[in-house]
């Protein structure tokens, strides 16, 4: 069994398909970190993040593999394990940026392949249902006002100690997902066979219930 869960930032993907792949007995995998993962190559190399001829060119340098730990997904870049830098928010904006382009798509999708037909997966991302996955089982597009997912990300940080401003997160969170649904290779939109889940008033049981029923 293959699930796909899409949708925009901040909708609680990845804690939704963790809770849920450890109840279905499931490998989680985390698309997005592997974007991520490139795009901490390609900000640490000095790229303009705006070329998209030089981010090509530079992605061509990034070797990303995933290994799974103690049931945990590690990403590793040219063999180091970047799995604790991952989630800053310029990697995240910034890996919205590079991956709208094609080589850099290319490259993350064989990865992908490779771990949908190994089978018992659940995986998050913007292109699951639609390109990498086409023929999951379950289909899920897991969604949120951007009030709700700025508020979420607000206290996330705040748990961290960081004092982050809430308008200045929701602006992030609204131009992330104009440039992931309007790119024009594998933009972020629910596939026709997609169940929509707006989790805006519903709590982590209730959606990770709500998506096991799906999937029974
Ligand atoms: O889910 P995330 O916030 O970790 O994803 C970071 C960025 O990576 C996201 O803004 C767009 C890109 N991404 C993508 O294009 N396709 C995916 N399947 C997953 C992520």
């Amino acid at each position: 069994m293959n699930i796909a869960i899409d949708g925009p930032a901040g909708a609680g993907k990845s804690t939704i398909a963790k809770l849920c792949a450890k109840k279905m007995g499931l490998v989680y995998v985390d698309t997005g970190a592997m974007y991520r993962a490139v795009a901490l190559y390609v900000l640490e190399s000095g790229t303009d993040i705006n070329d998209r001829e030089a981010v090509a060119d530079c992605c061509k340098g990034a070797s990303v593999d995933i290994k799974y730990e103690d049931g945990v997904q590690n990403v590793y870049l040219n063999g180091s394990n970047v799995t604790g830098r991952l989630r800053e928010e310029a990697v995240g904006n910034t890996a919205s940026v590079t991956s709208a382009v094609p080589e850099v798509r290319a490259q993350i999708f064989s990865l992908q392949r490779g771990l949908a037909e190994r089978g018992g997966v659940i995986m998050d991302g913007r292109d699951i249902g639609t390109v990498v996955m086409p023929d999951a089982d379950v289909k899920i597009f897991l969604t949120a006002s951007s009030e709700v997912r700025a508020k979420r990300r607000v206290l996330e940080l705040e748990a961290k100690g960081e004092h982050p401003v809430f308008e200045e997160i929701k602006k992030d969170i609204e131009e992330r997902d104009h440039r992931d649904m309007t790119r024009k290779i594998s933009p972020l939109k629910q596939a026709d066979d997609a169940i929509l889940v707006d989790t805006s008033d519903m709590t982590i049981d209730e959606v990770v219930d709500k998506i096991c029923s799906l999937c029974e």
